[in-house]
Formats: structure tokens, sequence, C-alpha cells
């Protein structure tokens, strides 16, 4: 499910991580994927980008490459950053 089909209301008593409470220091191991696999081109889609591979780790923390490849599949990326993602995603896998 996508943030912006949840309305507040609906979202009220929930817990809520957006991708600044990811980590205080900006080294979750997402976001230092992220950074050495260079995925961000405009950098538009990127928050949902992590915070969804955040999500696909946290229930399976060494996903397959079809996992991730299927798991991702679902945000749109307008400049086409995939293959990096993927691969974002396998590196704080193994790094995490
Ligand atoms: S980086 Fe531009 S839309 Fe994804």
């Amino acid at each position: 499910m996508f943030s912006c089909q949840i309305s507040v209301k609906g979202a009220e008593g929930s817990a809520i991580t957006t991708i600044e409470g990811l980590s205080a220091e900006g080294d979750h191991p997402l976001q230092r994927a992220w950074v050495a696999e260079q995925v961000p081109q405009c950098g538009y889609c990127q928050s949902g980008q992590i915070m969804r591979a955040a999500a696909l780790l946290a229930r399976s923390p060494q996903p397959s490459h079809d996992e991730i490849v299927d798991e991702m599949s679902a945000n749109l990326c307008r400049c086409a950053t995939y293959s990096r993602i993927v691969r974002a995603v396998e590196r704080a896998a193994q790094e995490g």
C-alpha cells in the first residue's frame, strides 16, 4: 500500500516511519547502498523506493534477486533507475 492512498484518519494509531526516520545519521544500510550505487537520477521517486526496500528487508533480510525485482516493480521511476535500485537493495542486504 502506498502512503498517498491512506488518509490521515486511516493512519491514526499506526506507527509511521519516514525516510528521515530510517537513520538519524543517514547511515542506514539502504542509504549507504543508495550512495554507493549512485542510484538517484532526478530523485523524485527515491524516498518511496528506499522505504519500499526497507519494508522488503524488514520482512525478508536476504531477498533473492527475483524477489527484489518483483517487490520494487510496484514503484515507478521515470528516470528508469531500476537496475541501480536492485543492485543497491542487494548491497544493503549483504552489508546490512
Ligand atoms: S530518479 Fe527520477 S523518477 Fe526516479
